[in-house]
């Protein structure tokens, strides 16, 4: 179970400190639909929802894609890759010997990228995952249409045997493509917008193919999100929606969420989509940035320890590390490291932590800790429902609607029209 520590920020609260009780109105207008975009609010509800036919076609489809290729390409952007991503690299940063190798295209409109990948890929045989829910946003759609190109050169008669888009389940472009040409679909939900959708087929399809226990996953997010469902001010997702706003009000404008595994840096990037998206509207909103420590402690750490000082900090840390890594003993001692040798990498790390913490705590950054048992399956439902419940509660606390994202529009309208879309203005 996740647990939140707000103690380090306590010397920089105002009037009292946040009020807690102030998420249970949002709180309630989250669960009761009563608030704006309430009709995007079905992620809550999708660990739930999920049938367990649609998780056995999951694990099925994975488990085709695993016995007969050795990459798996997942063609998204945003929403609709950012979640997957995070999950992967998280928990199975490094393939292991039987997992097929995942790449990430979509994701951008670099050429140098994409013909790496293709580079990288070479003659193995591979499988296509494309999701998009609206299947029209460009990025996914011209990487899409380039290795559908590869597929047919690659498989011929068979190509359309190694495609499975996820996408809406009625409407739009990739729908009526999969329909027409026969590929399996799997359905991103209607009340489900992109940046909430990694619990959905959306990222428990490539996570199962890169040997992730979606079932486990999706277990421990039932109960997490029971668990968060308490209407009481020591709910650790009250806490840190009214925390951040109180700081945000006291002029702290930029939260950083660090992480002292470079395996979350993905996590981080989904996290970033997640409340920027959200709270980032009307002129208002906490930017969301990201560091990994400590690597970042040598470049970043400067500005956070003495920059304007407008900073808070969000670190998320493992209770227990995965493996072991103690220092070893040498005779010489040459390079005077004797006084760690036989202790562990793990509370070396976790030391260097609190020596931080209290480094930019003195330097006026006040300091949030979430804390999770281990990097597994557990672990990130955890940290998803964390983070989503109380994106949504710290949304309607701001006053805006954490559902929508109408500002993305706007370069769309612009590069269209740039590129000569047919009817775009
Ligand atoms: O959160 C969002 O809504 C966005 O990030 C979308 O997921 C992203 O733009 C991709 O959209 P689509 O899945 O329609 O291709």
């Amino acid at each position: 179970m996740l647990t939140f520590d707000y103690s380090g920020a306590e010397r920089f609260f105002q009037n009292g400190g946040p009020d807690f009780s102030t998420a249970a109105a949002a709180h309630k207008a989250f669960s009761d639909k009563s608030g704006a975009g309430a009709e995007f609010t079905g992620w809550a509800e999708l660990p739930r929802r999920i049938k367990e036919t649609e998780l056995d076609r999951i694990v099925e489809t994975a488990a085709l894609i695993r016995s007969r290729s050795k990459a798996l390409i997942v063609i998204g952007i945003g929403g609709s890759y950012l979640g997957a991503r995070g999950a992967i690299e998280l928990l199975r940063p490094l393939p292991g010997e039987n997992d097929p190798q995942i790449f990430f295209v979509g994701n951008g409109l670099s050429a140098d990228y994409l013909n790496d990948v293709l580079t990288q890929l070479g003659d193995r045989d591979f499988d296509v995952n494309v999701i998009s829910k609206s299947g029209t946003t460009l990025e996914p759609a011209v990487s899409f249409r380039i290795f559908r190109a590869l597929l047919d050169e690659k498989y011929g008669d068979e190509a359309d045997k190694h495609i499975f888009a996820t996408t809406d389940a009625h409407r739009g472009v990739l729908k009526s493509l999969a329909d027409d040409r026969g590929w399996p679909c799997f359905v991103v939900p209607d009340d489900v917008g992109g940046r909430f959708s990694v619990l959905s087929a959306v990222g428990l399809l490539p996570m199962a193919v890169a040997g992730i226990d979606v079932r486990r996953v999706i277990d421990a997010a039932i109960a997490e999100f029971e668990a968060l469902d308490r209407r009481s001010t020591d709910n650790p997702a009250w806490q840190y929606a009214a925390v951040r706003q109180h700081l945000y009000a006291a002029g702290k404008r930029v939260e950083i969420l660090a992480c002292y595994e470079p395996s979350f840096r993905f996590m981080a990037e989904w996290w970033k989509q997640l409340y920027g998206e959200s709270e980032g509207k009307d002129g208002i909103g906490i930017f969301p940035a990201s560091v990994e420590f400590t690597a970042d402690l040598h470049s970043m750490g400067q500005y956070i320890q003495e920059g304007p000082r407008d900073l808070m900090e969000t670190v998320v840390r493992f209770r227990k590390a995965r493996t072991n890594c103690p220092v070893p003993f040498e005779a010489a001692d040459a390079d005077g490291l004797n006084y760690l040798a036989g202790r562990d990498l793990k509370e070396i790390c976790a030391i260097a932590a609190d020596a931080v913490r209290e480094a930019h705590i003195d330097g006026g950054v006040p300091n949030l800790i979430l804390e999770v048992e281990e990097r597994n399956e557990e672990g990130f439902a955890a940290l998803v429902c964390f983070f989503e419940l109380a994106c949504a509660i710290s949304g309607y606390l701001s006053g805006v609607n954490p559902f929508d994202q109408p500002g993305v529009e706007a370069y769309k309208k612009n590069m269209f029209r740039m590129l000569g879309k047919p009817g775009a203005k």
